[in-house]
């Protein structure tokens, strides 16, 4: 398990801008988390790595970028309709309700009554929501209408309340019932819809992925530890497409890959475990699936997976919509529905497995010191600038002068001059900072700054304009 703690992680991603709690002022919505300006830009760092990696630097990648409501029809044919539940007990003395494979025992951690679960319901976990005007709820239930005309685009009718209302309830239901949606709750469907457009437009040859990354919406019974199970929450899912007889070496060369990526963000493999989920723990798609697991604070838990999802849901798709998702080899009459490798990653356990392996705590000069370890290609801020002190005009006319020239070159480079110099180290050491420049008297003199090294700590001095060269950014 990591040795650093959850509270941690929390409170420096909370103290340094990184994450806050979903609709804080308002005493916060469970399960959603928002990103400050530094949680958004390595959150990002990592999604574009992983974009690089998966999808530009591979001949045979395709990206998309899919709707998140999709037609119902999509989660019925996949199966989320019905099966995408968790078990549910409800406290028969306090009425709390639990995820009933969360519970280490049949006492209700709420109000401590034990033996008062009843038998476990089965819970959707989808977002329910219905697209266009059709709801007319708002409308029929002002108190003191008798009739309201409601308009869409495509039709006009009236409402009575006094006379029709079972008549216009039962339509509007109807409709209601035609139009709902459901937030998705996986990127995944968004790809296997559009396999079939992927092979019209290019007609890659088998193997070929289709990748996409965005938002996915789980209504969990008990969101907790931190941003690892949320509500709402990114994923960077690859759907790669093999022949049937194809799928163990895909998955295999998929298991090595993802080890090369996970070492890319700076997560040591040690902390890193491969566990084979037995068939009954699976998803109902998925005929083998290696969870791949992080020593986070809470326990040894789910990082991302990787599935063999058969032809699962292209056969679904054809089943359901009639259409065809046969794949001919080129030059052959060899036509079938390819097979499905799925790596699967959550955007968020992929930043908490990131931060906690980067946070790092030492002493410098008899004080304690904490600083985040992260890969250069990952930290938000890749350099400081800063005036040794704030109140020497000319200082400050050097240090800006620094800065423009830096970020326009790099980028992200970030101006601080708030406290000392010792405070505003401490700072970008907490927020991965890898250099502090600092502009001081000798700057003036010979144009040399010094360049602090953020897990040494150790200054050199170095010409302005060797600074672009000198500084390690890989
Ligand atoms: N398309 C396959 C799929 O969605 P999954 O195991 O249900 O499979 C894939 O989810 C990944 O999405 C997980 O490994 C995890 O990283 C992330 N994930 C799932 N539920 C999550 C939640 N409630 N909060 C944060 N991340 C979640």
């Amino acid at each position: 398990m990591s040795e650093v703690k959850m509270d941690d992680i929390v409170s420096l991603a909370k103290r340094r801008g990184f994450i806050y709690q979903g609709s804080e002022v308002y005493g916060g919505l469970s399960g959603t988390w928002d990103y400050g300006p530094l949680g958004v830009a390595l959150k990002r760092n990592i999604m574009n790595l992983w974009w690089k990696t998966f999808v530009e630097d591979r001949e045979n990648m395709y990206g998309v970028d899919a709707a998140i409501l999709m037609n119902q029809k999509v989660w019925q044919a996949s199966g989320h309709v019905d099966t995408f539940t968790d078990p549910l007990v409800e406290c028969s003395n306090c009425h709390n309700r639990f995820r009933a494979d969360h519970l280490e025992n049949d006492k209700c951690p709420a109000c401590g009554k034990t033996g008062s679960f009843g038998k476990p319901k089965a819970f959707n976990m989808m977002f329910k929501t219905v697209v266009g005007p059709v709801d007319l709820d708002p409308q029929i239930s002002l108190p003191t209408a008798t009739s309201a005309k409601i308009k869409d685009n495509n039709y006009i009718y009236t409402v009575d309340w006094t006379k029709e209302k079972a008549e216009v309830e039962a339509r509007s239901h109807d409709e209601i019932a035609l139009n709902v949606s459901y937030l998705r709750p996986e990127t995944a469907q968004g790809i296997f819809t559009n396999f079939k457009n992927v092979v019209d437009s290019f007609y890659p040859d088998l193997p070929f992925g289709i990748a996409q990354q965005g938002k996915a919406f789980r209504n969990e019974i008990s969101p907790r530890d931190f941003v690892f199970r949320s509500r709402e929450f990114e994923q960077m899912e690859v759907e790669y497409f093999v022949q049937p007889d194809k799928w163990e070496e895909a998955f295999e060369q998929w298991r090595t890959d993802i080890k090369a990526f996970l070492a890319n963000l700076g997560i040591p493999a040690e902390n890193v475990h491969e566990f084979e989920v037995p068939q009954a723990d699976r998803a109902h798609y998925s005929k083998r699936t290696i969870d791949f697991e992080f020593d986070y604070p809470h326990k040894r838990d789910e990082l991302l997976g990787l599935a063999y999802r058969t032809d699962f849901d292209l056969t679904n798709i054809q089943n359901a919509s009639g259409k065809s998702m046969e794949y001919t080899i080129k030059g052959t009459n060899d036509k079938f529905v390819p097979h499905v490798i799925e790596p699967s990653f959550g955007v968020e356990r992929a930043l908490m497995a990131v931060l906690l392996s980067a946070y790092t705590e030492d002493e410098q000069n008899g004080e304690k010191r904490i600083f985040l370890k992260l890969p250069v290609h990952l930290a938000p801020v890749k350099v400081a600038v800063s005036p040794l002190l704030r109140n020497k005009p000319e200082l400050v006319e050097k240090a800006r002068e620094v800065y423009t020239m830096l970020k326009k070159e790099l980028g992200a480079v970030m101006y601080d001059d708030n406290g000392n110099i010792g405070k505003r180290y401490r700072r970008q050491d907490e927020i991965g900072t890898p250099y502090c420049i600092t502009i001081d008297f000798d700057t003036l003199g010979n144009g040399t700054v010094t360049v602090r090294n953020r897990d040494t700590t150790e200054q050199k001095r170095v010409q302005i304009e060797e600074l672009v060269n000198d500084l390690d950014l890989q």
